[in-house]
């Protein structure tokens, strides 16, 4: 911790391994089930691992959102929780942290991501406006379509093929995006919602010389730049180590050149920050935090907590600072790459390169023989819980949902089952066992035979949809 030089990737070429900055204090148990156990309770969730009881899991992979493990330092900031209702010393506390690291002078707590797309896409968003992106996000596009836009996916081709190497398969798409610009007109676009890194492609990074052009072409436009910085550092950690001219660069300056090539940004703090609970918005123009900054109070809390304890904001704080260590965002996104290669040795069919946040399951080929309204992807999260009691989830044709115009399922090229990796939670053991598992699935693949969906909730489905084996 502390104000060290930051060791950089091209500093580092002598050392051969990775390993976790860090050491275990304290452990919390895990419960393992029986094969009985698991099929009464799968049966009970609806065969939907959004509805499982946690006691019920071995090795959760469902999200590395909130699921965090905080160090002892954030322990020892949450005993220094100011609860003042007004004026918090750990807001100060959090908004100095967000100005050092991310760059940005006006910014709100909220009580998570979402929170924070709702506020910006009620302040930023006129009914009818386009919000062109880089692939949807499930919250995003649900909050931007509520403030009466119309989302556009303006991702590059290469993100929706799993098989394709490229490096930067989160980067927009310029003539796309340029062609949604002229489409709607001068006051037709809302904003470009930039996700680094892009969740739903499988944590693809977005390149510092996209955005460069990106920006360019959005400022001969008029059209501002909204990032989603959920996941940057990890999306930082790529552009060091595969974007030309930063292999020198640290985490933290890479992360402050990213933003400060956007008019703004909105956060889940569960993901890099390494808390439990959190988020924020930021951005520079006064007049749109004015509107912010009143409209906080109605949806979330006042502006200095936001949603949040003081403690949360004081634990926050200190985790934006340790998310920006080059040793810790190696170590992280190490095991992420350290699992993925396991399962690409074994022939497993999935995303390819390794994302930052998990290892991203190619369902469509994982099970040929299901068509999408089968539920591939969702089939396969469940048969996984059923064989090892590892939980993943769907990002497939239920997490896509249907437009909202026609009533028609979307249906996403990509179907994929997520196992999403906490931040210093598992070991490479719990590795081993979870890339056992998916080989002893992948083995029985023939056998599976599909679910349908019996429970169908309006908004955003996929959290508690339920559904039954196909055929029964
Ligand atoms: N943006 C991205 C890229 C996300 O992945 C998420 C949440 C949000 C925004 C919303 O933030 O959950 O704090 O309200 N993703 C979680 C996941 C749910 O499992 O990927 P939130």
């Amino acid at each position: 911790m502390g104000g060290e030089t930051p060791v950089t990737a091209g500093q580092q070429q002598h050392r051969r391994s990775w390993a976790e900055p860090w050491k275990v204090k304290m452990v919390e148990p895990l419960r393992m089930t029986t094969r009985e156990q698991r099929e009464s309770a799968l049966g009970e969730a609806g065969y939907n691992t959004f509805l499982l009881r946690s006691d019920d899991v071995y090795i959760d992979l469902l999200t590395d959102s909130g699921t965090n493990a905080m160090s002892d330092r954030q322990w020892a900031a949450l005993m220094l929780g100011d609860e003042a209702y007004a004026g918090s010393r750990n807001f100060y506390e959090l908004e100095a942290a967000i100005l050092e690291v991310y760059g940005f002078a006006h910014m709100v707590p909220t009580h998570q991501g979402r929170g924070a797309e709702h506020l910006l896409s009620q302040c930023a968003i006129k009914p009818g406006q386009l919000v062109p992106g880089n692939m949807y996000f499930t919250t995003t596009r649900e909050h931007q379509e509520r403030a009466g836009g119309v989302f556009v996916d303006v991702i590059v081709d290469q993100a929706h093929d799993p098989e394709n190497l490229d490096p930067f398969k989160g980067n927009v798409d310029l003539s796309k995006l340029e062609e949604v610009i002229l489409r709607g007109g001068p006051q037709g676009v809302a904003y470009l919602s930039l996700a680094a890194t892009v969740n739903m492609a499988g944590g693809q990074p977005v390149s510092m010389r996209n955005l460069r052009e990106v920006r360019e072409l959005c400022r001969r436009h008029g059209v501002p730049v909204y990032l989603d910085a959920t996941r940057l550092v990890e999306n930082a950690l790529f552009i060091q180590e595969r974007e030309e001219g930063y292999r020198d660069r640290s985490i933290a300056e890479i992360v402050l050149e990213f933003c400060s090539l956007t008019d703004g940004a909105w956060m889940s703090a569960k993901k890099d920050s390494l808390v439990n609970i959190g988020g924020w918005l930021a951005v520079n123009d006064e007049g749109l935090f004015e509107e912010i900054r009143n409209l906080v109070i109605v949806f979330e809390g006042l502006h200095t907590y936001g949603g949040l304890a003081g403690r949360d904001m004081a634990a926050m704080a200190v985790g934006i600072k340790e998310s920006i260590q080059d040793d810790h965002v190696r170590s992280r996104v190490g095991q992420v790459r350290y699992l993925g290669e396991l399962l690409l040795g074994a022939g497993i069919p999935m995303v390819k390169p390794v994302g930052g946040h998990g290892v991203f399951l190619d369902a469509s080929r994982f099970y040929p023989h299901l068509p999408q309204d089968a539920f591939p992807a969702q089939t396969l999260a469940a048969e996984l819980y059923l064989d090892s009691g590892i939980r993943g989830m769907e990002r497939g044709i239920v997490s896509a949902g249907r437009d909202p115009k026609t009533g028609e399922h979307h249906r996403p090229r990509l179907e994929l089952t997520r196992l999403a990796i906490p931040r210093r939670v598992y070991t490479q053991a719990h590795m081993d066992v979870v890339a056992e598992s998916v080989e002893a699935v992948y083995a029985r693949r023939s056998e599976a035979s599909g679910l349908v969906m019996t429970h169908e909730p309006r908004y955003l489905r996929f959290f508690q949809a339920r559904f039954e084996p196909r055929g029964s």
